[in-house]
């Protein structure tokens, strides 16, 4: 195809593209001052009159059970052995289910509620739905990568019509942890390293859950994990320790939890993590004095799986009736698993170890859920709702969409005077190599929901359907974890006889990341790297895809290979949203949102860190020569300090300039932006206009992640060197400039203090809108008195 008609097809799509996504800036309400309650979807006086009433009538015993959940088909609690759970449904001793199998099961145990148990109480029934139920998204991290909410909430709007379609009303997502480790399996589940982004996305993924009201019969109830802390896991090994100071934890880690709460979600999940000395499942200080103190979230807490029981395991407790008592004392209202409420929560209460008034809360909480979720009406789930057939091709056309967003472009290099990519339309011979390259099994990524085997398509499926079978010449190469000498060679010799080579590598989503799956080497998995090598050094022009969780340390990839696409786990569509890409259709408009180390030892590695006093940088991850004058500076004797890749970055089929940004004031004040705070945090009133011109340059459309970061000096507290407070997607045809226009509330210019207190204090104040964090040009000015 001729370059002016992939212009014109591009121009289409992206115009397409943009009636789709809304290019509205992000709420920015998510540093909340102390004392500003969250909007919460449960405070409704008519509820609470039927709460208030239901308590009244219920004994001790119900009361507590109101508070137990088990997972079905798992036996439940130490010796118990135990995994049918009618009867104790019947005896009112159950108030929440997960794992359900189906809906027709569902149906099952809510009877067993509602007409068998004295006070006919429905169940709460949820399910890990992390990234789609039976339409397999990609993975959050990925889905974060698209810098693109209104695509987020959609995605997590289907998951929840499904999921509500199978009797399922609540999910234990998103998964708002922000994380600074790659090594943390777990990182894939997030939306990585930024708290104002990972903000934005909590509250998308809660919309779309949610929906316009919590009683609909396809909105599930959200719920943020883990909070809090979970992501800065020591080493970046999974249920580790974690030490963060509570300055940091009000600017870095309580955010995206306060943004999913602020925009309704009715439940939270406590955290496994000793934070500060005191795991997160019995935590006074997060899960009362911050949430129900300051945030005043009248919402369920519950408890991670067995976090409970473990408490003994971190030894604050040496016996399970301690652990117990000290996890409902602190705040946790609900144990998943544990089975210590429902042993030894009536006795506790009895001997007055845990107050009426607590134990009443916690039920109060639950309580709230289940009328909000409209379950006292409606118990049941209609079982013709389900979709038993193919995915609508809504779903589809949401998790393609989605897919080609969160693809990220590190690297197209020119070969034989052009970019590899887009692959030209014409192209005779492919060599598609790798274990990634026809696995539908781990396109799903961690957390599969219930997908259904068949759905997914992979790349060679739709490599094949675009050029025919005879041009696309398949090797494997070998499975991700090992490989013969005669698949490699077998590899070699097919990338030899084509004209381009498409490599599919990467890890291994089940067994690598996600829950428990930490890794000390973020390397290639078995003969991976040696068959990258080996197919590099046939010198063919090669595109490098790389399926993982979190971002891989592959210097000599970098430097040798042409074109690096990361794909993470793409879900159910794959296949097509790669060779949309590949060829030029979609161009990749992701960009990271994680830093990207260029070696292990440089990890934790994140772009809005502190500046050192030597030197003091531009940008807190600028590289230091490694053979400077001065050897007293914070660097590496052996490694540059900067990523490979700096959070917020990715290529396109096409280049942007951008301008020194304008600012409509070249002063503030400092005690009218706090009164404006404190008055109309997130009413969006415009303290500050800033606007820059951004112009493609290239030869085809694309969009743009237009992001703005400010820097603030001379506060009472270090800030950041630059921390990201506005983003836009803006759609730009081939040639064409755009003014693309912030407009800042007080928030963007407020921190948490030297007294912990949320404010805006006079300094000197950068402001850059670049294609990343690591270039761009600053403006300057002052915030006074
Ligand atoms: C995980 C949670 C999950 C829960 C229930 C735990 O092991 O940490 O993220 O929601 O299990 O499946």
């Amino acid at each position: 195809m001729s370059s002016k008609k992939i212009c014109c097809r591009l121009a289409i799509l992206v115009f397409l593209a943009t009636a789709f996504s809304s290019f509205a800036q992000t709420p920015q309400r998510d540093a909340p001052f102390r004392g500003q309650p969250v909007r919460s979807s449960l405070a409704d006086p008519a509820i609470e009159q039927k709460v208030n009433a239901l308590l009244k009538q219920m004994t001790l015993e119900e009361k507590v059970g109101q508070l137990v959940q088990y997972s079905v088909g798992t036996a439940t609690g130490p010796g118990t052995g135990r995994t049918g759970y009618s009867e104790m449904i019947a005896g009112g001793q159950v108030g929440a289910l997960f794992n359900v199998e189906n809906v027709q099961q569902v149906n099952r145990f809510q009877h067993d509620a509602v007409e068998k148990s004295r006070l006919h109480i429905p169940l709460l029934i949820g399910l890990d739905v992390i990234h789609g139920y039976r339409t397999t998204m990609p993975v959050p991290l990925a889905l974060a990568s698209t810098w693109d909410p209104p695509i987020v909430e959609r995605a997590a709007r289907i998951a929840a019509q499904e999921a509500s379609a199978d009797g399922v009303r609540w999910t234990f997502s998103p998964m708002v942890d922000i994380t600074r480790d790659p090594r943390w399996g777990r990182i894939i589940e997030g939306a990585g390293e930024d708290p104002y982004l990972g903000s934005a996305m909590a509250r998308a993924y809660v919309r779309g859950y949610q929906g316009k009201s919590l009683a609909a019969a396809d909105s599930i109830a959200a719920c943020p994990k883990h909070y809090v802390g979970y992501g800065a896991a020591e080493a970046g090994r999974d249920y580790n320790t974690t030490e963060i100071s509570e300055h940091t934890l009000r600017e870095f880690y309580f955010p995206p939890f306060y943004a999913a709460l602020d925009e309704g979600s009715a439940t939270i999940m406590s955290a496994f993590n000793t934070l500060n000395g005191v795991p997160a499942s019995a935590n006074a200080f997060t899960l009362t004095q911050i949430l129900r103190k300051e945030w005043r979230f009248p919402g369920l807490v519950d408890s991670d799986w067995t976090s409970l029981g473990e408490l003994v395991a971190h030894g604050i407790a040496n016996d399970g009736k301690t652990a117990a008592e000290k996890a409902i004392n602190a705040g946790v209202d609900m144990d998943m698993e544990s089975n210590l409420y429902h042993e030894h929560l009536a006795e506790l209460v009895k001997s007055g170890k845990v107050s009426q008034g607590t134990l009443d809360e916690a039920v109060r909480r639950a309580l709230r859920v289940k009328f909000a979720l409209g379950l006292f009406e409606k118990p049941y789930t209609d079982e013709s709702r389900k979709n038993n057939g193919a995915l609508p091709a809504e779903s589809l056309e949401i998790a393609r969409t989605a897919a080609q967003r969160s693809l990220v472009l590190l690297k197209n290099d020119q070969v034989t005077g052009h970019s590899v990519l887009p692959l030209g339309q014409g192209l005779q011979k492919v060599a598609l190599i790798g274990p990634l390259a026809d696995d539908a099994g781990n396109m799903a990524g961690s957390w599969a929901g219930r997908a259904e085997q068949g759905d997914a398509i992979t790349l060679k499926a739709s490599l094949t359907q675009k050029l025919g079978a005879a041009n696309v010449k398949y090797a494997k190469g070998g499975d991700i974890k090992n490989a013969t000498d005669a698949q490699i060679t077998e590899a070699v010799a097919a990338a030899n006889d084509a004209d381009v080579v498409i490599l599919a590598l990467g890890e291994d989503a089940g067994t690598m990341t996600g829950e428990a799956g930490s890794r000390a080497h973020l390397d290639l998995p078995g003969r991976q790297q040696e068959l990258l090598e080996k197919v590099a050094a046939t010198g063919k022009p090669t595109v490098l895809i790389l399926f993982s969780g979190r971002p891989l340390i592959l210097p000599w990839a970098f430097q040798h290979v042409p074109a690096v696409l990361v794909a993470w786990f793409p879900g159910v569509q794959a296949g097509p949203a790669l060779v949309n890409t590949l060829f030029g259709e979609t161009p990749p408009t992701g960009k990271l949102v994680v830093s990207w180390p260029h070696a292990m030892g440089q990890i934790p590695l994140y772009y809005n860190a502190l500046s050192t006093g030597r030197p003091a940088p531009k940008t807190a991850l600028t590289n230091v020569p490694l053979n400077g004058e001065d050897k007293y500076v914070s660097r590496y004797v052996d490694e540059q300090n900067g990523p490979q890749f700096p959070f917020g970055y990715g290529l396109t089929y096409t280049q942007f300039s951008f301008t020194k940004p304008d600012i409509s004031a070249a002063h503030l004040s400092a005690r009218k932006l706090n009164e404006e705070l404190r008055k109309s945090a997130g009413s969006g009133k415009t303290a500050l206009t800033v606007t820059a011109s951004v112009t493609n340059t290239g030869k085809v459309a694309a969009e743009e992640v237009v992001q703005l970061y400010v820097g603030l000096r001379g506060t009472s507290v270090e800030e950041p060197v630059r921390a990201l407070k506005a983003f836009q997607r803006v759609p730009l045809a081939a040639g064409e400039t755009k003014k693309v226009t912030f407009d800042l509330g007080s928030e963007a210019f407020a921190f948490w203090n030297i007294q912990n207190e949320l404010e805006i204090e006079p300094s000197k104040a950068n402001i850059w809108v670049s294609p990343d964090s690591a270039s761009g040009e600053a403006v300057e000015f002052e915030i006074g008195e």
